[in-house]
């Protein structure tokens, strides 16, 4: 399995403090900043556009990982590409079928950024499998896209073990990462899953940001 990385939200992050949060996580030891892009329509809640990334990648050399969580992929993500992500996740159930999804993991890929997938909980991976050498990650939601703070859902590992034999077996690179609720316990249990990359929002932007980080990094 691959080093484990953090990757804060920052939909949760203190925006009446955001120098002293963002000071706090540069110095912590997340190695992503999940960067959450919601439309208003594929997910009932509307947040940042590609200028607020361009602003973030000023104050911080952390890895950009941008979720987009939109109803229009394919133009939405090469905004993000073109902003400076070094990952773009974009939503299975976005996007018409399995071919117009590896189509986009091809495009991404091609402009040089990270290519992800994500399922929301009602969403199968099984369609994803046969694919995995095309992506670079797999995002699996653990709650209902759209909000930070809600309950992890814990039926959600199943996904997570099949992905990870499916990875282990044929040798792949894909990250499985694993995004809602996550804090110190809900995170152990998502790495004995099998996850490698876990997001976390409220939890870590609620308290000292690295204490936080670090509860999350010891797992083992
Ligand atoms: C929800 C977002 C998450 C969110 C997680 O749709 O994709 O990244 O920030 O927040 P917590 O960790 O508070 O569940
Ligand atoms: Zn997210």
């Amino acid at each position: 399995m691959k080093e484990l990385v953090i990757a804060p939200s920052i939909l949760s992050l203190d925006y009446a403090n955001t120098s002293e949060q963002l000071k706090e996580l540069n110095e912590s030891n997340a190695k992503w900043m999940h960067f959450d892009v919601m439309d208003g329509h594929f997910v009932p809640n509307l947040t940042f556009g590609p200028d607020i990334l361009k602003g973030f990648k000023k104050c911080s050399d952390l890895f950009m990982d941008v979720h987009i969580m939109v109803d229009n992929p394919e133009m939405i993500s090469e905004i993000f590409v073109k902003a400076g992500a070094d990952m773009v996740t974009f939503h299975l159930e976005a996007v018409k079928d399995i071919e117009a999804c590896i189509a986009l993991c091809r495009k991404i890929r091609a402009a040089g950024v990270k290519a992800g997938v994500s399922v929301k909980p009602k969403t199968d991976v099984d369609a994803l499998l046969p694919y995995l050498s095309e992506m670079d990650l797999v995002l699996v939601m653990s709650v209902e896209p759209g909000f930070g703070g809600q309950s992890f859902m814990e039926d959600m590992l199943d996904k997570v073990r099949k992905l990870r034999k499916e990875i282990e077996a044929n040798n792949y690179d894909t990250r499985i990462e694993i995004d809602g609720g996550i804090n110190a316990e809900t995170g152990k249990l998502a790495v004995e899953a099998g996850c490698d990359t876990l997001v976390a929002g409220s939890y870590i932007f609620k308290q000292n940001i690295k204490e936080a980080v670090d509860s999350l990094l010891c797992q083992k």
